[in-house]
């Protein structure tokens, strides 16, 4: 195996992507290396590369889904071996980057594939996967559901009902998903028209036009359930879905927010609103997504996890520069963008 690689590189703050060359690194105790087959872009990269927030060590190497071949073991890992297919969440760090032929990923936050799912589906997992998790059931940044996967008793949220605006996006359809699990029902939500059968393939159990206003959709939730909604989760978290999630949230509940707030909390009303943050990395949610990641291969064996639809981009990293403009422009719908790193030329 040589010992360099090729990776798309922000070189500045603000930067243009460029294809460059680095070293590949050497897992440490806890780690793997990956030889990397699929990496899917999130919104997240170009937010990134636009308006340079969240890294802050540049020349930067981005992207957070991960699929591929785990090439070495670091010292202390007993669950993973050379050969293995396997899925992870990276960081904001050079050797833990997407956008690249190989990687390193910590064990706690990596999967093995099963056989029923491709490098390509599986890519499209870990970022929205943990920012559902966090979102429904982090203490600190999400809604503090209890976890169905770790308890005796049946679902508590069972007969609640629950609201997820933008089930088609990648965040919304996971949450749909863990909402089912947790027993929420109805699993009430948003996206176009063209997306109604993917978000009820889902599990969303209404689907309403992402055009209605809040009170149109208020009247049309009101039809569909007698219980108050004490739950939102706002997958999208534009000012515009923020509004109408607010207007549908009953007293004393709870806004999950995948963006910053733009409805204000502080109105007596006992509602709260919580911006999640999927990093499973972060201290608060380490213990909690150890324990999701932990479930990760079973639930996509299983099929209590369906990973997103995708769409595969030609040209190996390079595709990702073009790939990133489109999702800024709001031209990808119900569908993961993935790139094949091994391809670049
Ligand atoms: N806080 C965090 O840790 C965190 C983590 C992940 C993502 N995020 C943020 O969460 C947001 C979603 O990320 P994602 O990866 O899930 O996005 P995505 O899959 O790229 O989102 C695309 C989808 O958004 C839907 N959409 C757009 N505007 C909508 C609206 N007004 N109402 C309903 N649906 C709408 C579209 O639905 P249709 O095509 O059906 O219209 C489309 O399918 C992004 O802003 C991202 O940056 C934050």
């Amino acid at each position: 195996m040589s010992s360099q690689q090729k990776a798309l590189v922000l070189p500045k703050k603000q930067g243009s992507f460029e294809l460059s060359s680095r070293s590949i690194p050497s897992p440490g105790a806890g780690q793997l290396l990956v030889k990397i087959q699929s990496a899917a872009l999130n919104p997240v990269d170009y937010k990134i590369k636009d308006a340079g927030i969240f890294v802050t060590q540049y020349p930067a190497v981005l992207g957070a889904d991960i699929a591929g071949i785990v090439e070495e073991v670091g010292e202390g890992v007993e669950n993973f071996g050379k050969g293995d297919r396997v899925l992870a969440h990276g960081k904001f760090s050079n050797d833990f980057a997407a956008f690249q032929q190989y990687t390193l990923t910590d064990a706690s936050f990596t999967a093995k594939i099963p056989a029923s799912e491709s490098f390509d589906s599986a890519a499209t997992v870990p970022l929205g996967l943990d920012t559902a998790v966090v979102g429904l059931y982090g203490d600190q940044l999400g809604a503090g559901i209890t976890r169905p996967w770790t308890k005796s008793t049946d679902a508590d949220e069972s007969k609640t009902p629950i609201v997820i605006l933008g089930g088609s996006s990648s965040v919304g359809s996971y949450t749909i998903q863990l909402a089912r699990l947790s027993g929420f029902y109805p699993i009430i939500t948003t996206a176009s028209p063209s997306n109604e059968e993917l978000v009820k393939g889902y599990g969303a159990t209404h689907f309403f036009d992402r055009n209605l206003s809040g009170k149109q959709l208020l009247a049309a939730i009101s039809e569909v359930t007698d219980g108050p909604v004490k739950l939102v989760y706002d997958a999208i978290s534009l000012p515009e879905t923020q509004s109408v999630a607010w207007e549908l949230l009953a007293d004393n509940g709870t806004l999950v927010l995948t963006l910053a707030a733009s409805v204000k909390e502080n109105e007596g009303r006992g509602r709260r609103v919580i911006q999640t943050f999927a990093g499973p990395h972060a201290a608060q949610n380490e213990e909690l997504c150890s324990s999701s990641w932990a479930m990760v291969e079973k639930w996509l064996s299983d099929g209590t996890i369906k990973p997103n639809n995708y769409e595969i981009l030609p040209n190996g990293l390079e595709g990702i520069i073009g790939g990133l403009e489109r999702m800024k422009l709001g031209q990808v719908s119900g569908t993961k963008l993935v790139a094949h790193p091994q391809e670049t030329q």
